[in-house]
């Protein structure tokens, strides 16, 4: 299975979100399964990676490097289009577009999503990232993409600084014993769980790490 991260902005996420979801995937699927291909030139995913040494649950390669594992996510540079996109549309079984909720990166996704239109066909989702800490209950922008008929994951991501120090440390959100951790690393679960159920994987819901047995 490929995912590919992408967006038509930067700084919307696109990397904290496919280095979480790989994550994710890995503790959905099977550690050894999931690796991460950086194909954005700013290598930020592989900074990320080398910070930690061994902190990711996956590898993470460059773009030119071969990689061995069942599922791959793709961590791509912003502004993807025209042959690029059409290339990455093609390649993918699914594509996951950061957004933040605010007007501005909301109008490019609307643009981003008429040029994937043109560019071929593949499933998606538009994930709302970042979003402030304010709005528990409600997701600003969550309606207005709906409304355009704008697939869009049911979770979102709230804002947290742990997203922050987890990059620092070369680590996902998991492993960040601060405030927020426990939630963010939740919010990435529920986001994968869908992805996997758009894609018929199902959700595995049973959690060894509740500490609850299987009746
Ligand atoms: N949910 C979040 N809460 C707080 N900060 C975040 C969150 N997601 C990403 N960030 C921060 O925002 C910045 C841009 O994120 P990044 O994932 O690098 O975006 P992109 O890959 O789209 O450029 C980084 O400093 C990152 O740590
Ligand atoms: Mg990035």
């Amino acid at each position: 299975m490929l995912i590919t991260v992408t967006s038509h902005k930067g700084g919307v996420g696109k990397t904290t979100s496919a280095v979480h979801l790989a994550a994710c995937l890995a503790q959905e699927l099977g550690e050894g399964s999931v690796a991460l291909v950086d194909t954005d030139p700013n290598g930020s995913a592989l900074e990320w990676a080398a910070r930690g040494e061994g902190g990711l649950p996956f590898p993470v390669v460059g773009a030119d490097e071969e990689v061995d594992a069942e599922h791959v996510v793709f961590d791509s540079q912003g502004r993807l289009h025209g042959e690029d996109l059409a290339a990455a549309a093609e390649m993918s079984d699914y594509l996951v577009v950061p957004t933040t909720p605010d007007f501005l990166a909301l109008n490019a996704v609307g643009r981003f999503l008429e040029d994937l239109d043109e560019a071929g066909e593949c499933r998606y989702r538009v994930l709302l990232t970042m979003v402030p800490w304010y709005e528990r209950l409600y997701c600003p922008g969550r309606a207005e993409l709906e409304g355009a008929g704008v697939p869009t994951f049911a979770a979102w991501i709230q804002n947290r600084k742990v997203f922050q120090h987890a990059a620092d440390a070369g680590v996902t959100v998991k492993e960040v014993n601060r405030k927020g951790a426990e939630a963010g690393w939740w919010d990435y679960t529920r986001v994968s769980r869908e992805l996997l159920a758009d894609l018929g994987l199902g959700p595995r819901r049973l959690r060894r790490e509740s500490g609850r047995r299987a009746p």
